[in-house]
């Protein structure tokens, strides 16, 4: 017999009909006469609901059916009485597939906490709240793909084992076949990386921006959505050491019409959240955030705040002025650290912010330089409860200017020749950003912690599962 879905299960109304269905045992009550099973096969956050009279099966079958036991069950559906489900199954057959000892089964109670649930993270798909999350986030990948796709955007591959570190912060983490109890170095004492496997120095790729630029400036418009990887030790609810990335890169395209286009992206995959995913957001939100949808809808509804960096900070002393307390002081030149991006968000204008035209000193060597000398066309779009969700810019399309840039800044030309080659070369204007995929799906489940978002989080000290 064909198995269904348990999603196109609760969907049927033909009742009487046979039907089969397969998954994972979530609760079994009862009493003496009959059972009630709860069946989740992950197809949606909802159940099934198996109804066994106990007399019709053998007791040894039945004491194999419990929390986490993997089952196959031919029966007839019927219409149900209970409350909050419309269809269940009398069951005529069940199979066991796989059991799961009540002694050690880690997943027996509901209302785990996140954090018990972080240690066991190969099973917390099985749980309602991870189901959700990994549904939702699958759904994201999906909106992304196709929002670029039916703009006219190519799927750019950048590699992840490369030479250059885009951000230049020297947080790589290094790739190396050489013996690491019998490293040979030169009579500098330097370790001879011509002997490691690509005969040179590499890693893995902080961003696929430098690459990306390539495409833009050959195929017109491109995005990379893939890994990324970071050696930066911050334990921070908002940073992972491999997270995904998707960076779009634009020929032709100014800082404004980069912003437009980051808003309007944004907008579409929340969209996409609240169109597609009802079921999961409505569990999310009973369950930890009651104003997530509302959120969401602020956000599909409303501009971003446009303002340079310069008018963030005069906002900011402003506050300071009048009694607002902040851990870290409020100067120009220096980064904005997460409480004073929120107080913009979250206070100052409540809704969504792009800062633009930051200082040169505390950006990367690529963006393009303001005529004030002092400022350089970057974008930070930054976002309630999350700080900075995408970092982009107009990116520095004049050959000597870069250069200058790069050497100032250390970067160094072995590794990023090719790239200035770009401005030697058909240079054009172009622009470009980076949505950190992460940070999007803390914002549209309104999960608290980045390591909830992902199956499986990378960060220092942990790379279990
Ligand atoms: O601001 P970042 O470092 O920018 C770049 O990498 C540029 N090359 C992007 C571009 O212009 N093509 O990173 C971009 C975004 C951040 O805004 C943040 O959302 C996310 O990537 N991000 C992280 N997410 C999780 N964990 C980390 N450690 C992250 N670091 C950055
Ligand atoms: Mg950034």
């Amino acid at each position: 017999m064909q198995r269904t879905e348990i999603i196109h299960a609760l969907a049927r109304t033909d009742y009487g009909a046979q039907i089969n269905v397969k998954g994972w045992v979530r609760t079994r009550r009862g009493n003496k006469a009959v059972s009630f099973i709860a069946l989740n096969d992950g197809s949606t956050i909802k159940n099934i609901q198996i109804v066994a009279d106990i007399e019709k099966f053998d007791e040894e079958l039945l004491k194999q059916v419990t929390t986490g036991a993997c089952i196959s069950v031919v029966g007839t559906l019927v219409e149900s009485m209970g409350k909050g489900q419309t269809v269940e199954i009398q069951a005529q057959e069940i199979e066991v597939y796989g059991t799961a000892d009540p002694e050690t089964y880690p997943l027996q109670k509901k209302g785990h906490t996140l954090e018990y649930l972080r240690e066991i993270a190969y099973l917390r798909p099985r749980t309602n709240t991870f189901g959700a999350v990994f549904r939702m986030r699958s759904q994201m990948a999906m909106a992304i793909h196709t929002y670029f796709q039916e703009r006219g955007f190519n799927y750019f591959h950048t590699p992840l084992i490369t030479a250059s570190d885009c951000e230049g912060a020297g947080q790589m983490f290094q790739v190396t076949t050489m013996n690491l109890y019998d490293l040979k170095k030169n009579d500098a004492g330097e370790i001879d990386y011509s002997r490691d496997f690509f005969g040179k120095q590499t890693a893995l790729t902080v961003s696929g921006q430098l690459e990306g630029e390539l495409g833009a400036l050959s195929l017109g418009k491109i995005y990379t959505f893939g890994p990324t990887f970071r050696a930066e030790n911050s334990n921070t609810p908002r940073h992972l050491s491999e997270f995904w990335m998707i960076e779009p890169e634009m020929a032709f395209y100014d800082l404004n019409d980069n912003m437009a286009l980051a808003q309007d992206f944004i907008q579409y995959c929340v969209r996409w959240a609240l169109d597609k995913c009802q079921d999961d957001l409505a569990f999310l939100e009973q369950m930890y955030d009651k104003e997530l949808t509302q959120r969401l809808r602020f956000v599909v509804e409303n501009d971003f705040q446009r303002l340079t960096y310069t008018e963030g900070i005069e906002i900011l002393k402003d506050a300071v002025a009048h009694g607002k307390k902040f851990e870290f002081p409020v100067d120009w030149g220096t980064d904005l650290q997460s409480e004073h991006e929120r107080y913009l968000v979250e206070e100052h204008f409540k809704r969504p912010v792009i800062l633009i035209d930051y200082p040169k000193e505390i950006k990367s060597f690529y963006m393009k330089q303001n005529d004030d000398g002092k400022t350089v066309r970057a974008m930070d779009v930054l976002f309630p409860h999350i700080g900075e969700i995408i970092g982009g810019s107009e990116r520095e399309a004049d050959y000597e200017k870069l250069k200058r840039r790069a050497e100032e800044m250390h970067v160094p030309m072995k590794d990023i020749w090719w790239y200035l080659d770009t401005r030697r070369w058909g240079s054009a204007p172009h622009s470009g950003f980076g949505l950190g995929f992460e940070r999007l799906m803390l914002f549209v489940t309104g999960m608290q912690n980045i390591r909830d978002v992902i199956p499986f989080p990378r960060t220092p000290n942990n790379a279990d599962f």
